[in-house]
């Protein structure tokens, strides 16, 4: 599908199956999401444009590729962003952050917004937003809204799981901004759940509910 990456990695699709399994305890649920992050940071940040810096080596003078430009902008929409956040940080340690508060209405399965900062910037700098459930698309598509309105032009969606219903209405929403997700799955079922998915990812993150 045009702009949607599946990150097919066998460590990726393992460590899903984990995370999808229902038996899966909160505790492994967390780490295998933080696990799972650093490989799909990986794969999302694989084509990021280097530039040459003149350096010594201990034996030499060399030049050397380094990341180009501002550095980059991890947004998450909480709650369960933070999840994905985790580890994209560890790989990526100088990121500037920005948070998305927004949650679902669970009978209009419209998004809520109740908190937004991000660095002032955004308009120089790569912003890769991160949420591990892709389902109606609503939320990802009113976060993108957003960091639009405060001047991204360079934006990245990663999730870990997407509803077919919920790519087709970002990327029309979206068309600029590329999909990266580690599965597509069948369908919504009537409460805006991804089947067969992996249930609601902050409940299972957090041990709410
Ligand atoms: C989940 C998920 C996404 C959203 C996806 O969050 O993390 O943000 O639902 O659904 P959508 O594509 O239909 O909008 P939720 O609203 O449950 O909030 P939480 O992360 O705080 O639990
Ligand atoms: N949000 C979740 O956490 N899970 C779903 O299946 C859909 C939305």
């Amino acid at each position: 599908m045009d702009g949607v990456t599946v990150i097919d990695h066998p460590l990726v699709q393992h460590k899903l199956t984990l995370m999808r399994d229902k038996e899966t305890s909160t505790a492994s649920f967390r780490r295998l999401l933080r696990e799972i992050s650093t490989l799909l940071c990986y794969e999302v940040t694989r084509n990021l444009d280097l530039t040459m810096v003149r350096i010594e080596t201990p034996l030499e003078p060399m030049d050397s590729p380094v990341l180009e430009g501002k550095k980059l902008v991890f947004a998450s929409i909480l709650r369960a962003g933070n999840g994905l956040l985790e580890g994209m940080l560890d790989l990526v340690p100088a990121a500037r952050v920005a948070h998305i508060g927004l949650y679902r209405d669970h009978e209009t399965l419209q998004p809520v917004e109740y908190y937004f900062k991000a660095p002032e910037d955004l308009a120089n700098r790569l912003v890769i937003v991160v949420d591990p459930m892709l389902a109606t698309a609503n939320s990802a598509i009113a976060a993108m809204d957003k960091l639009k309105e405060r001047g991204a032009k360079n934006i990245r969606f990663l999730c870990l799981l997407a509803a077919p219903e919920g790519i087709e209405r970002f990327r029309a929403a979206h068309p600029d901004i590329p999909v990266f997700t580690a599965a597509i799955d069948s369908h919504l079922n009537e409460k805006g759940y991804i089947v067969p998915g992996l249930g609601d990812a902050g409940d299972r993150m957090y041990g709410t509910k």
